[in-house]
């Protein structure tokens, strides 16, 4: 692990050397109503439009055997909750309020951390985060969380749905929006000129302190960096014992070139212990 740490910092400062990437790279200012299924020019009080989207109940039985455990404080939520305060603690010291979760190949865990940094997040009852599904080609988190019978966010990025009609609220400040099977067009649509304007509705309407992205792999298409533009930061996530150096590297160096690099995650440390788990 410290060979990864140290390339990671050695890529850090090179690309900190280079200095240009302004603090809020991506971010998107214009009020735009988008899309509302209340009406284009009608938008809700904040706490109205939460209240009105429907309840997710989660099974924590299920969610245990799929890694999710944020939901519930206690010594496995730890790690998560570190990597809350580190992720709040960046988002306001930059004014950020969009973040991605992507990873060099399939399968680090980028979707398991999302959800579960989601769930801590949502502990704290004074903060409001959207998670959202961008994994289009491949989309888990309807299933990890058991959403059925919700249309795709996809529907939402394309224009053709309002975010109410597509996402569900988990306790008060928690809304989540999946998609309940693969795009037909991603690439298509992540480069399209919708996505902008319904993050913006989104924003305008639900007000959230953070939106994180759960997105593909980087090195499987180009949907993640298609979309990079739309955000403010990104966390990339490393596998051990699957990632290489170079990978992180190679992904780390194209990412700052268009957003904020957050941090590192390597996940799947097995020799740390049960506790460690998760490693920030
Ligand atoms: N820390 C961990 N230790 C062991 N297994 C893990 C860990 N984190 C995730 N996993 C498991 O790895 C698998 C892949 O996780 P996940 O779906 O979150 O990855 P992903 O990066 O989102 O994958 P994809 O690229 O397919 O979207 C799942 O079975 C998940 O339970
Ligand atoms: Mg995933």
């Amino acid at each position: 692990m410290e060979k990864i740490q140290s390339a990671i910092a050695k890529a850090r400062a090179t690309r900190d050397a280079n200095a240009g990437i302004s603090a809020n790279a991506g971010l998107n200012t214009g009020i735009n109503t988008g899309i509302n299924s209340f009406g284009a020019a009608q938008i809700l009080p904040t706490a109205a439009a939460w209240a009105a989207l429907p309840a997710l109940h989660l099974d924590g039985a299920d969610l245990r055997k799929k890694r999710i455990v944020a939901y519930a404080g206690g010594p496995e939520t730890v790690s998560f909750d570190v990597m809350r305060t580190k992720v709040l603690q960046q988002i306001r010291a930059n004014g950020w309020r969009r973040l991605a979760v992507t990873s060099p190949t399939a399968g680090c865990g980028k979707s398991t951390i999302s959800v579960n940094l989601a769930l801590s997040l949502a502990r704290q009852p004074e903060l409001r985060t959207v998670l959202l599904d961008l994994d289009l080609r491949r989309p888990s988190l309807a299933k990890m969380l058991g959403i059925h019978n919700r249309p795709s966010f996809a529907q939402v990025l394309a224009g053709k749905l309002a975010f109410d009609q597509v996402a569900m609220r988990y306790s008060e400040g928690l809304a989540v929006a999946a998609n309940d099977g693969p795009a037909h067009n991603p690439a298509e649509l992540l480069h399209g000129s919708s996505v902008a304007t319904a993050l913006t509705a989104i924003e305008t309407q639900y007000a959230p302190d953070l939106m994180i992205f759960d997105m593909p792999p980087m090195l499987v298409s180009d949907d993640t960096m298609a979309f990079i533009g739309q955000v403010d930061a990104v966390l990339l996530i490393a596998a051990a014992g699957m990632t290489t150096l170079k990978e992180v590297d190679a992904c780390e160096r194209e990412l700052a070139s268009q957003s904020n690099v957050m941090g590192v995650i390597l996940n799947k440390c097995e020799y740390m212990g049960k506790e460690y788990g998760y490693t920030y």
